[in-house]
Order: structure tokens, then C-alpha cells, then sequence
């Protein structure tokens, strides 16, 4: 079979590979470039645990062909802490001891991360439903949510509303979006 030669930038760092088409984006990042922070979790764009951005939109690496990236910047979990500092949402999550395992969380803190770079407004219900692409399979979410709120509060340029949509009302297991925005 022959393989592709691709360039990534991935956290900053131009890397050359040759991959097979086949090639997931998050093995080419895992298995040829040893960025692990991706997790290989479901393989089939369900539990988020492989999310990466994209050009600077957040994406299942899973659902992405590595070939599809050639020549565009992908930011992996390894890049959001700054030189050993933890980046205020793996701090937020942190003190909300909203931090899970090692499988779940990288994605988790990349969708987040992108949900307070785009939203000037953030509430419970915002939350849970961008964090609906994120799966964690053993424990429940309120404290995540309380994390990106508390974090939303000290973030600059967002605020955070109010409703009253209750925990029960947050079914991840009904997720069926292919990438971590959804829908597309
Ligand atoms: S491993 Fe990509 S969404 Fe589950
Ligand atoms: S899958 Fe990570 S804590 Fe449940």
C-alpha cells in the first residue's frame, strides 16, 4: 500500500509523516508522532475522548483522516498547559474536583477550552450541551460543569447566565454528533 507524505503543525511544531489513506488522524498523532494525548476511546465519533483542534476548531480525531489535515495546525490536550502551568480549566476543574480519568478528560478540556474562546455567555445548560460529545462512562458531571462555570466567571470577555435545568436533564448517552461541535 502506498503511503501519503503529509506535514502537520501540530502544537506549533511543523511534522513530516507518511501514513497509509486509511490513517486516522489520532493514530498519526499517537502512534507516528507520540502526541498521547488523544485518547483512542470508541473510534466512531461517540465519547469525545480523542478531541483535538483543528485549525482551531475543536474535532474527533477519530472521524478525521490524517491526510485531511495535511498542511493544517492541530493543538493537542499537550498544548493548553503553558510550560508546566496548568491552563485556568484544568485548574477550574481541579479545584471543582471535576478532573476524571486520564482517557476522558484531555477531550473534555479541549472542548471546553474552545467553548469560552467562542461564547461571550456560558450557563449550566450551555455547558452541559457542549460537553454532550464528551463521554465519560463511569461517573456523573456536575462537578465538570461547576469547573467550566467557576472558570467562566474569572475568563474575560464571558459571562455566565442562569436557568434551572437540573442534572437529570442531561442525557450524554443520546449524543450522536460526529465531531465535537456537533452536527456537522
Ligand atoms: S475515540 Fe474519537 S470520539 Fe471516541
Ligand atoms: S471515562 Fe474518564 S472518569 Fe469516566
Amino acid at each position: 500500500m502506498s503511503g501519503h507524505d503529509i506535514t502537520l503543525t501540530v502544537n506549533g511544531t511543523d511534522e513530516t509523516l507518511t501514513v497509509e489513506g486509511r490513517t486516522l488522524l489520532v493514530h498519526a498523532l499517537r502512534d507516528h508522532l507520540g502526541y498521547t494525548g488523544p485518547k483512542v476511546g470508541c473510534e466512531r465519533g461517540k465519547c469525545g475522548s480523542c478531541t483535538v483542534h483543528l485549525d482551531g476548531e475543536p474535532i474527533k480525531s477519530c472521524t478525521t483522516l490524517a491526510v485531511q489535515a495535511d498542511g493544517r495546525e492541530v493543538t493537542t490536550v499537550e498544548r493548553i498547559a503553558d510550560d508546566g502551568t496548568l491552563h485556568p480549566v484544568q485548574e477550574a476543574l481541579h479545584e471543582a474536583h471535576g478532573l476524571q480519568c486520564g482517557f476522558c478528560t484531555p477531550g473534555m478540556v479541549m472542548t471546553i477550552v474552545d467553548l469560552l474562546d467562542r461564547e461571550s455567555e456560558v450557563s449550566r445548560e450551555s455547558v452541559r450541551h457542549a460537553l454532550k460529545g464528551n463521554i465519560c462512562r463511569c461517573t456523573g458531571y456536575q462537578k465538570i460543569v461547576d469547573g467550566v462555570l467557576a472558570v467562566a466567571e474569572e475568563t474575560e470577555g464571558v459571562q455566565v447566565g442562569s436557568n434551572d435545568q437540573t442534572e437529570s436533564d442531561f442525557t450524554p448517552a443520546e449524543n450522536t454528533r460526529t465531531n465535537a461541535r456537533g452536527g456537522d
